[in-house]
C-alpha cells in the first residue's frame, strides 16, 4: 500500500513476534486485548466524543450547513450529476461547472452497484502528474477486458486539494478525505507522523463506509485492472485481501497480505474488525496499517468477532512480488515490491504494453507466441538499492 509514491509493498515475512493474548471471558476480551485499561478508557471517551460530534455534524451537514461548515474536519464532497460513463483519456476534460455538493452517503448511493458495492481508490498529488500512476490506472480500465464499466462505481478518495480538483476535472466520483491537523499540500514523507495519520485516517474512513451499509473494493492506483475481479472474488468471505506472496491456501494466515487490494463486505463482523484494526494503532503507533494488520490477524478477538479472512491467489491478483504468470487468468497486477515512483511508472507502462499485445493476439497467435511479462525491470530488488525511500516522488 502506498500513498506518496514510495512503495512499502516489501515482503516482510510474517509477524509471529507478538504472542497472542489469552482469550478472555466474553464481552471483555475486545478491550483487554489491547493492553492497558487506562488507555482504553481514554480512547473510549475520545471515540464517544468523536461519534457524538460526528453525528451532530452530519445532522447539521445534511440540513444544508455544508458549504460554509465550521466543521472543517468533516469531509466534503462534490459530484457532477451528469457523470460520464466511460473515461476517455484522449478526450480533453470537459469544463467543470455547477458542482453538486454531496455527503458521503449520497455519493456512495450514486456510485454503488445494485448490491451496494463501490470501488475506492486513494489519490494524492504525487500520483496525478502528467503521465502519472493515476493515468495508467485509468488506462488499465480502458484496455482491460470489460472493465471500463466499473469506472462508474469508482470513488476516488482525494487526500489533498490538488488531487480532488484533478479528480473533478475527470468527472469521476470524487470524495475529499480530510485529516484533521495534516496539511497535505506539503509533503507527507513516507512513515512520517503525517503520513501515518493519513494511513490510519483511511482505516477509520473505510469503517465509516461499512457502517453506512456499503461494501467496497479498496484498490491502490498502482494496481492495473485487466478483468472484472468480481468474477473471481470468493463468494464465502467478508474480508478478502491480496497477497505479496501467496502460499497456496486461501485460509492460511501465513500468507503475506497486501492491503493495497481488499474486498470487504459490509457486515457486523467487518465493522467490528475495522474498529479493532483502527484501535490497534495505539499499540502499533509507529507502524503502517498493513503491518498492524499482520500483527492483529491472529488475535483471538478477530476469531471471536467471527471474521473470516481469506487471501487472494496471486495467480489472479498478482504483482511484481509474485506475478500472475498466466495471462488468461490475471485480473489485476500491482506494482508492489517496487521503490520509487519513477520506477513504478516505468514498469507499469511496459506492463500495460504487454497486456495490450496479449489482448490483440488471436487464439492461434497466443498459442504460437506465448506471452510473458517483461517486468519487473526497474522495480524489484534493484529499486530498493537505488532508491532513497525517504524522499517524495522517488527522486
Ligand atoms: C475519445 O476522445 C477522442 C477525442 O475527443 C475521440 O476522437 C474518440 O472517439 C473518443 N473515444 C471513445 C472510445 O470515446
Ligand atoms: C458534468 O460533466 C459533463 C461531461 O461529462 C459536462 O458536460 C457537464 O457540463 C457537467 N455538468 C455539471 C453540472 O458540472
Ligand atoms: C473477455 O471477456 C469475454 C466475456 O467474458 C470473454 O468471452 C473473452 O474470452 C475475454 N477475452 C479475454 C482475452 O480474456
Ligand atoms: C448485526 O447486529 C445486529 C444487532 O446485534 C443484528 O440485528 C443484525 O442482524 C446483525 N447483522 C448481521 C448481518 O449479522
Amino acid at each position: 500500500m502506498d500513498l506518496d509514491g514510495v512503495s512499502i509493498d516489501i515482503i516482510k515475512g510474517d509477524a509471529h513476534n507478538i504472542s497472542p493474548p489469552k482469550p478472555k471471558p466474553e464481552g471483555d476480551s475486545f478491550d483487554q486485548n489491547l493492553q492497558s485499561r487506562y488507555f482504553f478508557r481514554h480512547l473510549f471517551k475520545a471515540v464517544l466524543l468523536f461519534t457524538l460530534v460526528t453525528i451532530a455534524c452530519f445532522v447539521l451537514f445534511n440540513q444544508g450547513g455544508a458549504a460554509g461548515s465550521p466543521f472543517q474536519f468533516l469531509p466534503t464532497s462534490f459530484y457532477n450529476f451528469t457523470f460520464s460513463h466511460a473515461y476517455n483519456s484522449t478526450a480533453p476534460p470537459p469544463a467543470v461547472t455547477g458542482m453538486e455538493e454531496l455527503g458521503l452517503e449520497q455519493l456512495l448511493k450514486r456510485a454503488a452497484m445494485p448490491d451496494k458495492t463501490v470501488i475506492l481508490s486513494p489519490l494524492n498529488e504525487a500520483w496525478i502528474e502528467k503521465d502519472s500512476i493515476f493515468d495508467l490506472f485509468l488506462e488499465s480500465f480502458r484496455v482491460g477486458n470489460q472493465t471500463i464499466g466499473l469506472l462508474k462505481h469508482l470513488i476516488v478518495v482525494a487526500l489533498d486539494q490538488k488531487a480532488f480538483d484533478h479528480c473533478l476535472g475527470l468527472h469521476l466520483n470524487c470524495y475529499f478525505l480530510k485529516t484533521q491537523g495534516v496539511d497535505f499540500s506539503g509533503e507527507a514523507h513516507f512513515m512520517s507522523a503525517d503520513y501515518l495519520k493519513i494511513v490510519w485516517r483511511k482505516i477509520d474512513f473505510l469503517r465509516t463506509v461499512l457502517e453506512t451499509g456499503y461494501s467496497f473494493v479498496f484498490t491502490d492506483a498502482d494496481i492495473m485492472w485487466f478483468r472484472n475481479p468480481f468474477q473471481q472474488f470468493y463468494p464465502d468471505s467478508h474480508f478478502q485481501v491480496a497477497c505479496d506472496k501467496f502460499r497456496g491456501n486461501p485460509w492460511d494466515l501465513n500468507n503475506a497480505p497486501n492491503t493495497g487490494l481488499m474486498y470487504v463486505k459490509s457486515s457486523n463482523q467487518t465493522i467490528e474488525f475495522y474498529k479493532y484494526w483502527y484501535k490497534s494503532r495505539e499499540i502499533y503507533s509507529a507502524k503502517h496499517d498493513q503491518d498492524a494488520f499482520n500483527m492483529i490477524k491472529r488475535d483471538p478477538v478477530v476469531r471471536d468477532i467471527g471474521l473470516q479472512i481469506k487471501f487472494l491467489d496471486t495467480a489472479y491478483f498478482g504483482g511484481f512480488c509474485q506475478s500472475s504468470r498466466n495471462f488468461d487468468l490475471v485480473y489485476t497486477m500491482h506494482a508492489n515490491c517496487c521503490a520509487g515512483l519513477d520506477n513504478k511508472i516505468h514498469d507499469l507502462k511496459i506492463l500495460l504494453e504487454d497486456w495490450k499485445k496479449y489482448i490483440s493476439f488471436t487464439e492461434n497467435e497466443k498459442i504460437s507466441h506465448p506471452i510473458s511479462w517483461s517486468v519487473p525491470q526497474s522495480c524489484g530488488p534493484a529499486s530498493f538499492r537505488s532508491h532513497t525511500p525517504w524522499k517524495k516522488n522517488g527522486t
